[in-house]
Formats: C-alpha cells, sequence, structure tokens
C-alpha cells in the first residue's frame, strides 16, 4: 500500500506511524533488489536538488544522503560549518532561510543542538529531514538499522535487541528505542548507570548494567559510540574499565548467539566499544549497515519529493 510521505519532514521517527516504517522497510527490500548496481536509476533529468547542510561532523550520513541523492538522479547542494559563513556570526536560522531561497526541493541537516531540525522546518515551506541533532534524534539511522536487522529477521515481534553503551548521550539510541518497540521488538539498555538516563524504562524498555548476563539472551547486539565529546568528565571511571565491563571482546562474543547481529552506527571507537576482532565476526553487519544507510536514504528521500511511486 502507497504511503503518503510526499513533502513531509521527518524529524523523529515517532513522526512515522507503524505502518509507514513499515512501508519504508519493504520499499527499501524493493528498491535494493531492483537496483543493486551503483548506477543512477533516474539520470539527472528529474530537476529535483537536495540541500545537504552538516554543522557537526559526519562520515556515513553524510557520505550516504549524498549516494541516495545521485541514485535518485537529484542534485545535492552542500553546505558545512567550516565554509559557511556561520563563521562570520550567522545564525543557523538565517543560513538556513538562505539555502531555502536558491529552491532546493528538501534540506537535510545535521546540528549538534537539540531540535534545531525541528526548529528551521517550523521556519521553511520545503521539507526537511534531521540527519541527527545533538542528544536528541537520529531518524533515519534507526531506519536503516531497522531494514539491516529486517533483512535478516522477518519479523520483530519475538526479537530482543540488546543497545549497550552511552545510552544518555545518544540520539542513536533515543531513534533505535522508538523505531524497534514500534516493530514490535523487546529492547534492552545495558551500560554504566551513569550513563542510562534516570528514566529510561519509560521508554518500555528494560535495563541492565551486567552485559555477562543478558548478552547470550540478546538477537542483536548493537553497540554505540562513548560520546566523550558530549560527556563531562566524571561520567565512567576511565574508558578502560568501561571497556573491561562493557566492551564487546573476542572473549564476550562466544557469549552471543550463533544467530545474532552485531551492529554499531559508526564511528566505532576500535579498542572500547569493540575490538577489531568483533569486525571481522561473520554476525557483525557494520558496513552493511553504511550501505543499506544509502538505500533506505534514497527510498526516503525518493517518497518525500515524490520521485519514487
Ligand atoms: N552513524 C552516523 O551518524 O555516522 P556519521 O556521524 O559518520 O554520520
Amino acid at each position: 500500500m502507497a504511503m503518503n510521505l510526499l513533502g513531509r519532514s521527518l524529524l523523529d521517527i515517532p513522526d512515522l506511524r507503524r505502518e509507514e516504517i513499515v512501508f519504508l522497510l519493504t520499499e527499501a527490500i524493493k528498491f535494493k533488489k531492483k537496483h543493486s548496481g551503483t548506477e543512477s536509476i533516474l539520470g539527472s533529468h528529474v530537476g529535483k536538488s537536495v540541500a545537504l547542510l552538516f554543522f557537526e561532523p559526519s562520515t556515513r550520513t553524510r557520505t550516504s544522503f549524498q549516494m541516495a541523492a545521485y541514485r535518485l538522479g537529484l542534485r545535492t547542494l552542500k553546505l558545512d560549518s567550516s565554509s559557511s559563513s556561520s563563521q562570520k556570526g550567522e545564525t543557523i536560522y538565517d543560513t538556513a532561510r538562505n539555502v531555502e531561497a536558491l529552491r532546493p526541493d528538501a534540506m537535510v541537516i545535521r546540528h549538534a543542538g537539540s531540535g534545531i531540525p525541528l526548529q528551521i522546518s517550523r521556519l521553511l515551506k520545503i521539507p526537511v529531514i534531521n540527519a541527527g541533532d545533538g542528544f536528541h534524534a537520529h531518524p533515519t539511522q534507526a531506519l536503516l538499522d531497522a531494514f539491516t536487522i529486517h533483512e535478516e529477521f522477518s519479523e520483530f515481534k519475538g526479537l530482543h535487541v540488546l543497545i549497550v553503551g552511552d545510552i544518555a548521550h545518544s540520539r542513536v539510541a533515543r531513534s533505535n528505542i522508538h523505531c524497534l518497540r514500534t516493530l514490535g521488538a523487546k529492547v534492552t539498555i545495558c551500560g554504566p548507570p551513569t550513563l542510562i538516563p534516570p528514566l529510561a524504562r519509560e521508554f518500555g524498555v528494560e535495563v541492565s548494567h551486567n552485559l555477562d548476563e543478558i548478552l547470550p539472551s540478546a538477537d542483536v547486539v548493537m553497540a554505540l559510540r562513548m560520546q566523550t565529546e558530549r560527556q563531562n568528565s566524571f561520567q565512567i571511571p576511565s574508558l578502560k574499565e568501561y571497556t573491561t565491563r562493557y566492551g564487546i571482546t573476542s572473549e564476550r562474543l562466544l557469549k552471543i548467539k550463533d544467530k545474532a547481529l552485531i551492529m554499531h552506527p559508526g564511528p566505532v571507537n576500535r579498542g572500547v566499544e569493540m575490538m577489531s576482532s568483533v569486525l571481522r565476526d561473520p554476525r557483525c553487519r557494520v558496513l552493511e549497515q553504511v550501505q543499506n544507510g544509502v538505500t533506505m536514504r534514497a527510498v526516503l528521500l525518493g517518497h518525500v519529493l515524490g520521485v519514487l511511486k
């Protein structure tokens, strides 16, 4: 069934109804099957463009939105904080208004301030897609993660997803919890008490501080990056102690189910959240997540811009 995503902004997962998430997953499966090559499927004849505003560093999200736009035959207009007039004191709101005046058809924005994409979406007439804002949300990451899980497990109901790490500072965790709970999975979050939000159980998740106890029951183990740029220095005794208690190590690989998936949104701090041996494990899907980011973002942009029907 087609869903009407045309002209809509995506600021966080609750903007989407369950049927719309399922629709995007189904479309992503079809798109990946149909367009398995690297060519631009529509050529450059669509005449539509998307502005990519990245005011925080990004490798995966920025390049996969660029690649997704290329796959759809869209033009991209790229701006980042280091080369923009924000360096001369222009506000992000004025920057967004001025970029909109160049007439792109949509704007993708990443910013360190939670809520900035929402505020911008209220100022602009074009759809705004949140590519990660502060601690708040990273909806397209959650969608591509759900897609990666869905490729392996057809049903979310009955699936146990374990999210381990710095939950308190993670927009990926927030959006993933919303998405996975909406799809029917059981979610456990695990980490040191200082890195778990005090009201975490209100998100409908289980909370654990003992990784070794919970690891054998997980169908998906999603490790998160230690967000040292957002933490204050007293939240954990040391990265070494964190790794001892919560890192995915070669020893802990033995406790993970044979059919489980091991995921990480990236960038990975090798030797902190996961050892290099984990990245080589056949259960690890870190690079598939990146590849699926192109597919999911192409499907989303395609339906928001009316390029895909
Ligand atoms: N997962 C993710 O958002 O990675 P980047 O910060 O490299 O975009």
